[in-house]
């Protein structure tokens, strides 16, 4: 953990639900903030009190106090919530806040509009729900107004929480496609590789751990090696042995087109409701 340089913004967050509640800690444990330079709101008040308690931030009703109180200002409320927030804090954003929204589908374009007809700094980011285990996968894309230093702002924020990588807009569809929706294709990965095993007699309990360990495993070997994952997968394939076996019954049932066209189909309908 590091301590907060002296300059370290402050950190206001209209909404405290759970994604807020996983920055917000994944912040604070990384030392990015100290809980004292946080403030948080949300309509509903235990939301809003157990957050602020369990962390030692500080509670706010309005999201205008929050948006006085801080020089970053991430919106966290649901893509339904965001024009009643942005229409709230129009008056209270300057030029000198940085607006970060997580909000999916919602443009920057749209964020802009909403928060008035003067320039303001903003970053539109795409996180995924593990950032609520510290292992969140984001994309991030920085708006015509932000400030070369914003980027570093961003990523102390989504990296105490996981990765991030900064894209340009129209690619938040497809960040949506892969690490937005891709943990659930991943849960259907690890159910099914489950059932495998219990269909080989595993117990369930066992078998879906061990389905769990696996891609946990097999994903930090990708990152912490830096090595392509098919020479990974090269160097535990033995000739005539039985995982080469597996990846020719995986080849047939065409399982690596199957995911493309996941990805395909999630980043399509992502960009069918941001213009919607
Ligand atoms: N969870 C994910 O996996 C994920 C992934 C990517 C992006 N996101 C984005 O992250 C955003 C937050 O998601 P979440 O899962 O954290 O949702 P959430 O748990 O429902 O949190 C949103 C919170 O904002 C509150 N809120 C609503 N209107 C507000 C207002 N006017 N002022 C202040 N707070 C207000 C909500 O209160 P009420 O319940 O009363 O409305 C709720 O407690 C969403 O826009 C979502 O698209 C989430």
């Amino acid at each position: 953990m590091t301590t907060p340089a002296p300059s370290a913004p402050r950190w206001g967050f209209v909404g405290s639900g759970k994604m807020a509640s996983a920055l917000v800690r994944g912040m604070i444990r990384a030392g990015t903030a100290d809980p004292a330079s946080i403030t948080v709101s949300d309509p509903i008040e235990a939301a809003r009190t157990s957050l602020a308690v369990e962390t030692g931030t500080t509670a706010a009703v309005d999201n205008r106090v929050v948006a006085a109180a801080s020089d970053v200002l991430v919106l966290a409320v649901k893509p339904q919530s965001m024009a009643g927030v942005l229409e709230e804090l129009r008056p209270a954003v300057t030029p000198e806040h940085l607006i970060i929204s997580i909000a999916a589908g919602i443009s920057i374009a749209t964020l802009a509009n909403g928060l008035g007809t003067d320039p303001r700094r903003i970053v539109r980011v795409m996180p995924n729900t593990p950032a609520l285990l510290g292992e969140g996968a984001s994309g991030y894309c920085l708006g015509p107004h932000a400030r070369p230093e914003d980027d570093a702002v961003v990523r102390s924020c989504l990296d105490a929480v996981g990765l991030s990588f900064r894209v340009a807009e129209p690619l938040l569809d497809a960040v949506t496609g892969l690490s937005g929706s891709g943990p659930a294709f991943a849960y259907v990965i690890i159910e099914a590789l489950s059932d495998g095993g219990v269909r080989m007699g595993l117990p369930r309990e066992i078998s879906t751990a061990l389905a769990a360990q696996t891609l946990l495993g097999a994903a930090k070997m990708v990152l912490e090696t830096g090595l392509h994952p098919g020479q990974l997968k090269d160097q535990v394939t033995s000739p005539g042995g039985t995982t080469i076996a597996g990846l020719h019954a995986l080849e047939r049932a065409g399982v690596r087109a199957g995911l493309i066209d996941a990805v395909e189909a999630a980043t399509k309908r992502s960009a069918e409701l941001g213009r919607g």
